[in-house]
């Protein structure tokens, strides 16, 4: 049974500018810190924020949310260690269903609206000989930015979205309590297959035929979902079912429907 306390924004630090929200806590952990379990840091502006592999995340100063949390999923198995990197994404997408219409979660990180990138999300996990020690998980969502620089593809923000200004404390709030909701849950669960089955009912293009790039090709194939392990999983054109890793593939834009 859940106990009442809440875990995920147990403590809050809130820095104006630091280099990452995610570095920072990383640092933090390594030098052997204690730092509480939920614990959040969160910025006004980082000044080196950083996205999946080398990319860089940049986010207009005290425009939208950047932060980054710490929990130790201990009770999840290393090879399951992707159901975290799914309920972060249902509570964002939850979150951002109480202001807006036509969410997508697109693999492995991306939180879509109306096909554009409101969010990111980069879980760093550490693991150990007894499994996962700690996960940082950091969120970037866009809020009330209304210009991007060139080189990000297909950005957004709730605001240029709705119309609307948030009010970035009262956003992050509410958005805590979801993802404290969401991993409550998960904690106290031992059948994830309800939380696989509402990430893919939100999975963007899932069972839409999409162009593909590997190191090797460009090709097209159906997506079917995204296994346990947090593999993509697609159907390729002569019916097999194939698995890749997040390094392995990217998606294309393909439209000039060159890809075969
Ligand atoms: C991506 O889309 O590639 C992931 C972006 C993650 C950005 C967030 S902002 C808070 C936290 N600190 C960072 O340096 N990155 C994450």
């Amino acid at each position: 049974m859940a106990g009442n306390k809440k875990i995920i924004g147990s403590q809050c630090i809130h820095f104006n500018e630091i280099d990452s929200t995610n570095t920072h806590l990383k640092k933090l952990l390594k030098a052997g810190e204690y730092i509480p379990e939920g614990m959040v840091v969160k910025a006004g502006f980082q000044t080196a924020g950083r996205g999946m592999a080398t990319n860089q995340w940049v986010s207009e100063r005290e425009k939208n949310l950047t932060f980054s949390l710490v929990v130790c999923p201990s009770f999840i198995s290393p090879e399951n260690q992707f159901i975290i990197t799914k309920i972060v994404a249902l509570g964002i997408a939850e979150f951002l269903a109480g202001y807006t219409g036509d969410i997508a979660i697109k693999w492995p990180n991306d939180i879509l609206v109306n096909d554009q990138k409101i969010c990111g999300m980069l879980i760093e996990n550490k693991l150990n000989e007894k499994g996962i020690e700690y996960s940082v998980i950091g969120i970037g969502l866009n809020m009330n930015q209304q210009t991007f620089p060139d080189e990000i593809s297909r950005p957004v923000s709730l605001s240029a979205i709705t119309g609307d200004q948030y009010d970035l404390d009262k956003c992050f709030n509410q958005l805590i309590n979801i993802l404290d909701k969401w991993y409550t849950d998960l904690k106290y669960s031992d059948d994830y297959s309800g939380t696989h089955q509402k990430y893919q009912d939100l999975l963007y293009r899932y069972n839409e035929t999409v162009c593909f790039k590997t190191a090797q090709r460009r090709f097209r194939a159906v997506i079917r979902g995204v296994d346990k392990y947090g593999q993509l999983v697609l159907r390729n054109i002569n019916g097999q079912l194939e698995r890749f890793g997040f390094k392995a593939i990217e998606m294309e834009h393909d439209p000039g429907h060159t890809c075969r």
